[in-house]
């Protein structure tokens, strides 16, 4: 019965006139007791349905207000206004929900900050800003499995709760059923894990790359789409403590491969959203206009939203290895002026101001940094001859900084184990993911790419809260 509704992306689309419809969705604006926006989120856009005097009684008019849900009939015409060609004459409407004016906090009248929208994040959906992300990043998820699947990659589901820590990084959230008053202890006085639900001591994982170079060993090529956590406490506009991860590994793969592959991938989502949400991009487009109207001229976007996605589906990114990338930073200007707040040489991790230089300032392009020192990345990229650096590969974006972070895998095994040993990672512990390289092991090379961080850019939202529901920060996880 409620299934026999249009949605009103179909009906804005629809060439036909003069049939009988149905619609569902929530009010958006009621204007001169006539004229009724009505938005269902299958689009930015609303149907304007026009009540014409006479049809509601008093009581009913009182009741369409912002926010409230409807039912409408009637008849899909020619609109004479301008901006939409058609709007529905109704015939009947009917109220599914109340929604009081006095206590809504989505008034149109007093604009909501985006600050004031992340409070409440459970409603933010209704805007027009929000219905235009989620659908965009519901486009790319999508495009996502479409392109991996077009290659014939194997989607592997990698798990959530880990005894490893992929990245070495430390920075991982416990999940343990122990009692935190009567924690079992080990005669030196040790938590006592072996009396945990899993009896040894678990987390959330942080990447999914270990689990998927198994995979990838065996089907040659998978990926992973899921999400991972950080327990950082970095209080950011690029971090969050739960993020999704697209992770590709593919086996017969050298670093070469893995930058060609990561580049094509990158255009190919931005491309789908681009001939898929053209409506959608077009409204953050011109929101960002007005956002950045408040700034000073040189610290506006040079390129808008729309051009920006263009450039990058049409250019090639540039590739620097990391001693050029030094280089690059030594000689700029605003080294010489002493404008980074962090030093520069080489061996350095680069830090995000560093990265926007390279790619706002200095290539005014996406940017594929390859060859980092060893001692910064993890253990598992692939040495190379020079004995200093790794075949490791962070792409980074404008306006975002590090969007995709990979590398050719270490498939040496006497190699793997000597720079595990180096770096105090216990071996024994990692017997699974040796034995890739003990049986058959091949070159392999992988990357993740930070989902938020893609949305933040095809977006051109500047805050990764803004770009997931329910944002997971530090001091923070409500709803
Ligand atoms: O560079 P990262 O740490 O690399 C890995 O986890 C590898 N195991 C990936 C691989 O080779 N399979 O993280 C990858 C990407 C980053 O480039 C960034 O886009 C994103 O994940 N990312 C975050 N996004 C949001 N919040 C955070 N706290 C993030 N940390 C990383
Ligand atoms: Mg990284």
């Amino acid at each position: 019965m409620f299934n026999k509704r249009t949605k009103i992306k179909a009906l804005l689309a629809s060439e036909q006139t003069g049939i009988d419809v149905t619609v569902m969705g929530w009010v958006r604006s009621f204007r001169n007791s006539q004229f009724i926006a009505l938005n269902d989120g299958s689009t930015n856009n609303n149907i304007q349905v026009v009540a014409e005097l006479g049809l509601l009684d008093e009581a009913t008019l009182k009741r369409i207000n912002p926010g409230a849900s409807l039912k409408v009939t009637g008849q899909l015409i020619e609109s004479p206004a301008k901006g939409q060609k058609v709007e529905i004459k109704a015939t009947s409407v009917e109220i599914l929900g109340d929604c009081d004016p006095e206590k809504y906090p989505l008034q149109l009248k007093n604009r909501p900050t985006l600050e004031f929208l992340r409070e409440k994040a459970h409603l933010r959906f209704r805007t027009s800003t929000f219905g235009a992300i989620f659908r965009v990043r519901h486009s790319l998820a999508f495009a996502v499995h479409k392109f991996f699947n077009d290659k014939g990659f194997l989607y592997l589901h990698t798990p959530i709760i880990t005894s490893s820590d992929a990245e070495g990084a430390g920075e991982m959230f416990r999940v343990t059923t122990l009692p935190f008053d009567k924690t079992p202890r080990k005669e030196d006085g040790t938590v006592d894990f072996a009396e945990d639900f899993f009896g040894k001591s678990t987390n959330l994982t942080v990447s999914g790359q270990l689990e998927g170079e198994l995979g990838a060993t065996a089907f040659s090529d998978i990926y992973t789409f899921g999400p991972t956590f950080r327990a950082e406490n970095s209080n950011t506009t690029r971090h969050l403590a739960e993020f999704w991860m697209i992770e590709p590994e593919m086996a017969f793969y050298d670093i070469q491969d893995n930058m060609d592959l990561a580049e094509e991938f990158i255009r190919y989502i931005i491309k789908y959203a681009m001939d898929n949400n053209r409506e959608d991009l077009e409204f953050l487009a011109q929101r960002l206009v007005e956002e950045e109207k408040a700034l000073p001229a040189d610290k506006r976007s040079e390129l808008g939203l729309i051009e920006k996605l263009e450039f990058v589906v049409n250019n090639g990114f540039e590739r620097i290895t990391y001693t050029e990338a030094i280089d690059i930073l030594l000689q700029s200007p605003a080294y010489k002026k002493k404008k980074f707040q962090y030093p520069v040489s080489w061996g350095i991790d680069l830090q995000s101001e560093h990265e926007r230089y390279l790619v706002e300032k200095h290539f005014k392009k996406p940017v594929i940094v390859t060859g980092y020192p060893k001692a910064i990345k993890a253990f598992y990229m692939r040495q190379n001859d020079d004995g200093k650096t790794v075949a490791a590969m962070d792409i980074l974006a404008p306006g975002i900084g590090e969007i995709v972070g990979g590398s050719q895998r270490e498939e040496r095994l006497e190699k793997l184990e000597q720079r595990m040993a180096e770096m105090n990672i216990p071996t024994h512990e990692m017997d699974w993911y040796l034995d890739t390289r003990r049986f058959g092991t091949v070159p392999h090379a992988g990357f993740g790419l930070g989902f938020e961080r893609m949305v933040l850019f095809v977006t051109g939202m500047t805050n990764i809260r803004d770009v997931i529901a329910f944002a997971r920060t530090p001091k923070n996880c409500e709803f």
